[in-house]
C-alpha cells in the first residue's frame, strides 16, 4: 500500500537551500490512467521534466484502450506505457489488474487523465487520498459526459476545471484545484473547450504539487492546506 510519503520540510527561504531539499526528498512514483489523447498527460510529463512538479518521475503509463494515441506519446517519452483491456470485462475484475500494475511499479499517487472508466469502490479504497482526477467543469456543476458541452449549452458565464481526490462517487471527492475560465459571447463549445483545457494543463501540475506535498487534511468535504505532514482522513 503506498504511504503518505517521507517529506522533508522547507525550513530555509534562500532558493538554494530549498533546491536542496528538494533533492533530498524520496522521488514519488505517478501511475497515469488514460484512455484517449493524454494531453493532460503530456502535460505533467512536461512539468516534471522542466522541474515544476520536483522529485517525482512517471512510473507507467496505463490505458483501457489499446488505440489510445496517449499510450504512443507515452512510448515515444521512453516511457512505460501497459494497456490493460477493459472491454467485457466485470469492473473489479479489470480494477485488479490495473491495481497489480500499479503496485508493480511501486505508485505512489494514481492520477486519472482522461480515463473514461469508473472505479470500483475497491480500487478507490487501495489508494485512500492518493488518487486524483481531472474534469472540465466546476465541480459540482456538470459532472459526467461532455461537461464542456453541458456548461456552454446551459449559458452559464463562467466555466473552468476541477482537479479533485477521487472517491467512490463519480466526479465528487474533495477539491484540489479549481481554474475557471470566463465564456465568451463569441465563444462556442470548441473555443471554450480548448481554453478550460489550457487551465486543466496547469491546475494538474498544482495538484499534483499540493498531494505529493501531503500538507493538508480533509475535513468533510473539504481539503485544507496546513503545516502538517500527514494526511488527515476526517469523517
Ligand atoms: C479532459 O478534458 C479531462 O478533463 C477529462 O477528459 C479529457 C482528457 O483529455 N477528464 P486528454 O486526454 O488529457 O487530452
Amino acid at each position: 500500500m503506498p504511504g503518505t510519503g517521507n517529506l522533508t520540510k522547507t525550513l530555509c527561504s534562500s532558493p538554494r537551500r530549498s533546491i536542496a531539499l528538494h533533492y533530498n526528498r524520496p522521488v514519488k512514483n505517478l501511475g497515469i490512467l488514460l484512455s484517449g489523447r493524454g494531453s493532460n498527460f503530456v502535460a505533467i510529463a512536461d512539468s516534471i521534466a522542466a522541474g515544476r512538479i520536483p522529485n517525482a518521475r512517471i512510473a507507467v503509463v496505463i490505458s483501457n484502450r489499446a488505440d489510445a494515441p496517449g499510450l504512443e506519446t507515452a512510448r515515444h517519452r521512453g516511457l512505460d506505457a501497459l494497456v490493460i483491456p477493459s472491454k467485457d470485462k466485470p469492473r473489479e475484475e479489470h480494477d485488479r489488474e490495473v491495481v497489480a500494475a500499479l503496485l508493480e511499479n511501486k505508485v505512489d499517487l494514481v492520477c486519472l487523465a482522461g480515463y473514461m472508466r469508473l472505479l470500483s469502490p475497491w480500487f478507490v479504497q487501495q489508494f485512500p487520498a492518493k488518487i486524483l482526477n481531472i474534469h472540465p467543469s466546476l465541480l459540482p456543476a456538470f459532472p459526467g459526459l461532455e461537461a464542456q458541452q453541458q456548461a456552454f449549452a446551459y449559458g452559464v458565464k463562467v466555466s473552468g476545471c476541477t482537479v479533485h481526490l477521487v472517491d467512490e462517487e463519480l466526479d465528487h471527492g474533495a477539491i484540489v484545484v479549481q481554474k475557471t475560465v470566463a465564456v465568451r459571447d463569441s465563444d462556442d463549445e470548441h473555443t471554450l473547450a480548448a481554453r478550460i483545457l489550457e487551465q486543466e494543463h496547469a491546475a494538474y501540475t498544482e495538484a499534483i504539487n499540493i498531494v505529493l506535498e501531503g500538507k493538508f487534511e480533509i475535513a468533510g468535504r473539504r481539503m485544507v492546506k496546513g503545516q502538517r505532514l500527514e494526511v488527515r482522513l476526517q469523517k
